[in-house]
């Protein structure tokens, strides 16, 4: 074991179309961010620091974030470390922030102890993941360790997908917390007692595929009526509130093609696509008292272009 300092990141992420039918076997389509969660370690005793979100804890405080650091550290077998981190997403905000403090602390806590290896790093991230969420999925921790756009599935895991076309989507905050667990356990509990949210489920499944095809075609404008869509879905599924509901509405009315809810929803975020109008959404939604922020989806690269690089 080293003691020098050592450093991991982990990306936010969006989720574009598919969120909660990902927790019961469909596809869904999610885009990491630029911005996230870097973490430095450094010898201590088993203390994380983050000050942009206000938030201080010990690996043995019993509170959520010391219990996801204190099985990070375990995986490890290290105590011996404290964790300062640097955020640039919002917490609790639908953005991924849980999953993004997961790998970044994993990602540290490896390089700290001399541990590159996978396997443990994702081992790490799932037992954090699991006492913030209960039963994820597992899109947001592969999107915070990607950084890339791709598709879940709970077979398949993540696959990176291609982006003809670098979009540009505006990210507004409702300003309320959101709660993974409870809305996925809200989903569950509605799936007993209506049978057709199962259809639901598997409608938003076959939008992540339209929005796949969307995407490697660069059709921005099927892109919105997929957004839009899927925010019905999602309202069906009763996991939208009146503030993602005036979001979604502001949005459209400033001139976004699609928005939807983005995340488990209760509280937390949206998202919308609003080609040459981002900065009037940003502006409505101020007006409306909401805070939002502008993320980019970087189109990929051909693999022939890539190849045929020097
Ligand atoms: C949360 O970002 C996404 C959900 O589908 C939960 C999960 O997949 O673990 C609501």
């Amino acid at each position: 074991m080293t003691a020098t300092a050592a450093r991991g990141h982990g990306h936010g992420k969006v989720i574009l179309v598919g969120e909660h039918a990902v927790v019961h076997g469909h596809a869904a389509i999610a885009a990491g961010l630029s911005s996230g969660i870097t973490v430095v370690a450094s010898a201590g005793a088993g203390r994380l620091d983050v000050p942009a979100w206000s938030l201080s804890a010990t690996a043995d405080d019993g509170s959520a974030v010391g219990r996801a650091l204190a099985a990070v550290l375990d995986r490890f077998g290290a105590r011996g470390f404290d964790f300062a981190a640097e955020a640039t997403i919002p917490s609790r905000a639908g953005v991924g922030s849980s999953a993004a403090l997961a790998v970044a602390l994993a990602r540290a806590a490896a390089a700290a102890t001399g541990q590159q290896d996978a396997a443990l790093i994702a081992a790490a991230v799932f037992d954090a993941e699991s006492v913030f969420h209960g039963t994820p999925s597992g899109i947001d921790a592969a999107a915070a360790m990607s950084g890339a756009v791709g598709r879940f599935t709970r077979a398949d895991a993540w696959r990176p997908i291609p982006v003809l076309q670098t979009m540009t989507i505006c990210v507004g905050l409702s300003g309320r917390p959101r709660d993974t667990s409870a809305q996925v356990a809200a989903v569950g509990r509605l799936r007993e007692r209506l049978p057709a949210a199962d259809g639901v489920l598997a409608l938003m499944g076959r939008l992540a595929d339209d929005a796949q095809a969307a995407l490697a075609c660069g059709d921005v404008d099927g892109l919105g009526r997929i957004l839009d869509a899927a925010h019905g879905l999602l309202a069906a599924l009763r996991v939208s509130s009146p503030e993602l509901d005036a979001l979604v509405h502001d949005a459209r009315a400033a001139g976004a093609i699609g928005a939807k809810l983005t995340g488990a929803g209760g509280g937390g975020a949206v998202i919308a696509l609003a080609p040459g109008h981002e900065r009037d959404v940003l502006a409505r939604w101020r007006a409306a008292g909401f805070d939002g922020f502008l993320a980019e989806i970087a189109a990929t690269e051909p693999a022939a272009q890539r190849e045929a690089r020097p």
